[in-house]
């Protein structure tokens, strides 16, 4: 049953943070997978040497999953949200979900149109990987279902937003556009994997948001976060690791540094801001992520 609704008492909270990403979703989540052109990609991809297309495939065979699962785990936060009725946050997050099924959209497409795969990818899934998007990210979200204490929602946040999309999804599309522009290869996979970022980019500023505002409520769960945090930290970099492992000269002379620098610095650009949540108050909160978000390009 409804009391109240937040609409006819007190109105939309238009400067929070949840509402100003909703704001910025709005102009710039709204882009279309199936429009962008992939015919030059195409063409691109057959010219390509065997290692390269290897490595190309093994990438988009992680992020294709990780998009599905991202997809496929967001529900029982929204449901937790919305349960709280926290309606800022629940219209930001239609949003979220609809900009993960577009990914998801996205990268099938590329393996349809540009690598015209059969689909038969999993051997590119290594252990480290099946840990995070197979195991935790499934197990951490799912537990929400039956468990929405304060705990339970900062595991989902911190799997989800912190290490799944912060450091994998993040640095994975970051390392592959850069190394794409290098070669100046696939211009459609690049504009699609742009307007990726910035979605990304959003999800991620909320995901800080809700651990902040979870971590400023209750200082007790700042040790297991960052214990958990940690743990699964090492299985993201493992990742990274397996990835380069599997070539004796990387194709396009791909630096593991470029992969790992990048991540690490991203993941502890943020862990210092969930840090200095502890102890403060909501208002505080919310004026150093409106700062971020409008900083932020996505
Ligand atoms: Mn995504
Ligand atoms: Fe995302």
């Amino acid at each position: 049953m409804h009391t109240s609704f937040a609409t006819t008492t007190r109105g939309l909270r238009r400067d929070s943070p949840p509402m100003r990403l909703f704001e910025k979703a709005k102009r710039l989540g709204i882009w279309n997978p199936s429009a962008i052109d992939l015919s030059r990609d195409a063409a691109d991809w057959r010219r390509l040497s065997e290692p390269e297309r290897d490595l190309l495939l093994r990438l988009t065979a992680l992020f294709q999953a990780g998009e599905e699962a991202v997809t496929l785990d967001l529900l029982p936060l929204v449901q937790v949200v919305a349960r709280e009725g926290r309606v800022e946050e629940e219209l930001f997050l239609t949003t979220f979900l609809f900009e993960e099924a577009k990914h998801t959209d996205f990268f099938a497409r590329f393996l349809d149109e540009v690598a015209a795969t059969d689909h038969d990818l999993s051997r590119y899934h290594t252990p480290s990987f099946r840990a995070l998007i197979y195991e935790a990210l499934p197990a951490a979200m799912g537990r929400l279902a039956e468990d929405a204490s304060p705990l339970a929602q900062a595991e989902a946040a911190l799997t989800y937003n912190m290490i799944v999309e912060g450091v994998l999804a993040e640095t994975g599309y970051h390392a592959y556009f850069t190394m794409l522009e290098a070669n100046d290869l696939l211009p459609g996979t690049r504009a699609g994997i742009r307007l990726l970022k910035q979605d990304e980019s959003r999800h991620i500023a909320y995901g800080v948001y809700l651990l902040s505002r979870l971590i400023a409520a209750d200082d007790g769960l700042w040790a297991p976060i960052e214990a958990r945090m940690s743990d699964l930290l090492l299985h993201a970099m493992g990742v990274i690791d397996e990835a380069f492992q599997c070539y004796e000269v990387m194709p396009f002379n791909l630096q593991m540094e470029t992969f790992s620098t990048y991540a690490l610095a991203q993941f502890q650009k943020r862990l210092e801001r969930l840090e200095s949540a502890r102890g403060k108050s909501l208002a505080e909160i919310e004026r150093v992520t409106a700062r971020v978000i409008a900083e932020d390009d996505g």
